[in-house]
């Protein structure tokens, strides 16, 4: 089974990851701690401003990750984040893609998480530009899975485990 967790900033995609791969015995893609990890300095300026990284570079991680899991089910947190890199997913997997699950928050309280939380991008310039960009490149990803029949959404403003039950309950 092949997963994309979405949902804005601080909406706890990272934290039901987590569990999805416990339950499900997934693979864990986690495209910003990989970049934060691998990334040069120029990148992580980029990151720090709240810009994505450029696609290519993403598509390279995203690409060895696959291939050193073969035979694995793989639930993407923080990839695809543009319908570019959609498109580029579904052709790496060969349109293998189950579910695209979208974890809906409100914007007050994706910026009263991750005050919460300091991060070196969770400062308040970055914040607004990582939510500018999600509304405006990432969610479009969701509503052409939904047109697809493979997108579905649950209420991230519940607790960690009423959201992971409302997840499994859609997974089949
Ligand atoms: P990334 O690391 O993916 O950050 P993000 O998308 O901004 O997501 P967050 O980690 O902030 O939030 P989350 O939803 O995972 O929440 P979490 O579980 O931590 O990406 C960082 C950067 O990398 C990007 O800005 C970009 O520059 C670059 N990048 C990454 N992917 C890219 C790509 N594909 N292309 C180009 N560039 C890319 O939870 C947040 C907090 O809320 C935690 O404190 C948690 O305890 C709490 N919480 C979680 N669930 C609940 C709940 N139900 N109730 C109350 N609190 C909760």
């Amino acid at each position: 089974m092949n997963i994309i967790v979405q949902g804005p900033q601080g909406s706890g995609k990272g934290t039901q990851v987590e569990k999805l791969v416990q339950k499900y015995n997934l693979k864990h893609f986690d495209a910003g701690s990989l970049l934060r990890k691998e990334a040069s300095e120029e990148i992580k300026k980029i990151m720090d401003k709240g810009e994505l990284v450029p696609q290519y570079y993403v598509k390279q991680l995203v690409e060895k990750f696959i291939a050193e899991n073969p035979n694995s089910g793989f639930v993407f947190d923080g990839y695809p984040r543009t319908i570019d890199q959609y498109e580029e997913l579904k052709t790496i997997l060969q349109n293998k893609i189950d579910y695209v699950v979208n974890i809906e928050i409100s914007i007050d309280e994706s910026v009263r998480r991750l005050s919460l939380r300091g991060r070196e991008d969770d400062k308040p310039e970055a914040i607004k530009r990582r939510l500018q960009i999600y509304h405006t490149q990432t969610h479009p990803v969701f509503e052409k899975a939904v047109a697809e029949g493979i997108g579905f959404e649950v209420n991230g403003e519940q607790s960690i485990e009423q959201v992971f039950a409302d997840i499994c309950r859609k997974l089949i």
